[in-house]
């Protein structure tokens, strides 16, 4: 892997984090994901020289210097976040662990415990990640692919139905991924894959954003061609 490109001049926007779908007034739909990938991920490239803009979701995390965070909580919250910032970005990373689904209602009372049963209507919310891609003029767009079974598989099947430029897949699970300080990623692109092996998040951070430089830089220039 080559030295670390410089990104001065370049914008990243980050997700990272879980979203919290409301139930009621104090419970929530969400996951495990603590956001020391995605805040990692800030830190490795404001350490690269470029300007970072981190949508993050609800996590106990301190902001890396240098970065620009934007606090969000639900997946809607999320997209419109993103939305207001992705005009002129040149690379967008998708590390945050959006719901898929939220409540069909949200209660505005607290909801009482009366049936023996209760039912929970969801719908699809937006998947942010494939919102970016189909825009025109996109940036760069890189996601994470979090599974549980056929990684590489699963991971370039997402990187295809989304039309992203690369993917980060990682394996999740119990002690695995999420809330773990390290992880272990496998980077695919058209036509290319890197392992990148078991390390800290800040390493893989580090190591990750060296290979979206390379590929950010190749793409930038078959534009230019
Ligand atoms: O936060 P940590 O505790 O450090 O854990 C890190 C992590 C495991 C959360 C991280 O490494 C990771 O895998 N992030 C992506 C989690 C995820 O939701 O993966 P997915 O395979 O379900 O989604 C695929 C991609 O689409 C992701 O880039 C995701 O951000 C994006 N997506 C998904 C659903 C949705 N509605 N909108 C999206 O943008």
């Amino acid at each position: 892997m080559a030295s670390e490109p410089s990104l001065a001049g370049q914008t990243v926007v980050i997700t990272a984090g879980p979203t919290r779908e409301a139930i009621d007034p104090v419970r929530f739909l969400s996951n495990r994901s603590s956001g020391r990938m995605g805040f990692a991920l800030a830190r490795a490239f404001d350490n690269a020289g470029a300007r970072v803009l981190l949508v993050a979701g609800p996590v106990t995390l301190p902001t890396p210097d240098g970065v620009t965070r934007i606090d969000v909580e639900s997946a809607r919250q999320m997209e419109a976040a993103v939305n207001n910032v992705i005009d002129g970005a040149d690379i967008f990373v998708g590390c945050a662990a959006v719901s898929d689904y939220r409540p069909a209602a949200t209660s505005s009372e607290k909801i009482k415990k009366t049936a023996d049963e209760l039912t929970l209507k969801l719908v699809r919310g937006p998947d942010i990640l494939a919102g970016v891609a189909a825009r025109e003029n996109r940036p760069f767009t890189v996601g994470f692919a979090a599974e549980t079974e056929n990684l590489i598989e699963n991971a370039r099947a997402k990187m295809n139905n989304k039309s992203l430029d690369m993917i980060a897949a990682n394996l999740v699970g119990v002690g695995r991924g999420f809330e773990q300080d390290d992880n272990e990623l496998t980077v695919l692109w058209e036509g290319g894959e890197e392992p990148l092996g078991k390390a800290t998040k800040m390493v893989l951070a580090e190591q990750l954003v060296i290979l979206v430089g390379e590929r950010f830089s190749a793409h930038a220039q078959r534009e230019r061609a």
